[in-house]
């Protein structure tokens, strides 16, 4: 008999309902807040208010498009945390209530250990899966560690950002550049068309497997202004090459650590996740690196690299064949418990 799971995701600025066949995905519906780009990043009590807004919605095209009833779900997996508490609070509040009335059991997901494991959505009928151990860049725009990933339930940090996440570093260079939020996106689109050695930032240096962002941050934000002094239109002139150059910082200091990683623990079965694991240009420069190392890499579908439901779902399947469930006086929490 077939586990059907209904995954709900509510942690940032996305609320997202997603229904798994076991792992097969039948669907995974997102919605986005537009609200928080007038204001150049998240806002979090709009954020809780739109989840509100949204989630009963979103939940019924999820089973629509499932074509399934709610009747039969076996389970409701949701994140527990990290993220923002209020809208953490309308993704945890929805699946309680929702599982209570339909007397089914909830999971709860740890919203980074989900992105690692949206590798095991079977999204097409060629799909191929992590095999273990195999490491994990997380790369989001909280989040920035290497994993080491036994099982889908025995995951152990190597290495993690001691300031800001990758994710924040194109987001904060982009806003720099006067780009739209969320800046990532837009950077990775202008780093096509630009030089990548048009200037140089200096690289953390940091010991074993950590990462540092805010000195390149800080590094980006007195060479623009620098230059700025000597050309107004600096940054309207140079833009594409702006974009590459710190895109091509961010990807060597992500890469250069994740191959230490791999020679250290001698694993060559390599994935990345999380939203900037969308990025084209870390993409490439990965699997250049994989043919050198002799690496077999994961990069995930794209609908799967930034905040979605069905990476919760695959994560409470996973808990559900366990029988790890949640009881009803459960809590959210913002910050990480890995
Ligand atoms: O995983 P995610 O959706 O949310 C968090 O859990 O943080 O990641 C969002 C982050 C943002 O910083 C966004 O700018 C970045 O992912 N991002 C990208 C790209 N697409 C999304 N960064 C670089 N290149 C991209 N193509
Ligand atoms: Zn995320």
């Amino acid at each position: 008999m077939s586990t059907y799971i209904l995954g709900i995701e509510s942690s940032c600025d996305d609320t997202s309902a997603a229904v798994l066949q076991d792992t097969r995905i039948l669907s995974n519906v997102i919605a986005n807040q537009d609200i928080h780009k007038q204001y150049g990043g998240v806002v979090p009590e709009l954020a809780s208010r739109a989840h509100q807004q949204n989630i009963i919605p979103v939940v019924e095209v999820a089973l629509r498009q499932a074509k399934i009833s709610k009747n039969q779900l076996s389970a409701v997996a949701f994140t527990r945390g990290p993220g923002l508490l209020g809208s953490l609070l309308v993704g945890t509040s929805f699946a309680k209530s929702f599982a209570l009335g339909l007397g089914i059991p909830i999971i709860e997901v740890n919203h980074l250990r989900a992105h690692i494991l949206a590798h095991f959505i079977q999204a097409s009928d060629d799909h191929r899966t992590p095999q273990f151990p195999f490491l994990c860049l997380t790369v989001s725009g909280g989040h920035t560690q290497i994993v080491r990933v036994d099982s889908p339930s025995e995951m152990k940090i190597l290495g993690q950002t001691i300031d800001d996440a990758a994710g924040e570093a194109f987001d904060k260079s982009a806003k720099i550049m006067g780009l739209p939020y969320p800046g990532g996106p837009h950077i990775d689109k202008l780093a096509a068309i630009g030089n990548p050695q048009a200037y140089a930032f200096p690289e953390p240096k940091i010991q074993g497997l950590n990462y540092s962002f805010s000195g390149l941050k800080t590094s980006f934000l007195y060479f623009i202004r620098d230059e700025l002094k000597k050309n107004e239109q600096f940054i309207e002139e140079n833009k594409a090459d702006l974009a590459s150059s710190i895109q091509y910082t961010i990807i060597r200091i992500l890469l250069s650590k994740l191959r230490r990683a791999a020679r250290e623990t001698g694993i060559t079965e390599i994935a990345i996740a999380g939203g900037v694991s969308a990025n084209s240009g870390l993409r490439h420069t990965l699997n250049e690196m994989a043919a050198k190392e002799g690496w077999n890499t994961y990069l995930p579908a794209f609908q799967f690299t930034t905040d979605n439901a069905a990476m919760i779902a695959i994560a409470g399947y996973f808990k559900y064949l366990n029988k790890e469930f949640a009881p009803q006086t459960i809590t959210p929490f913002a910050k990480s418990l890995f």
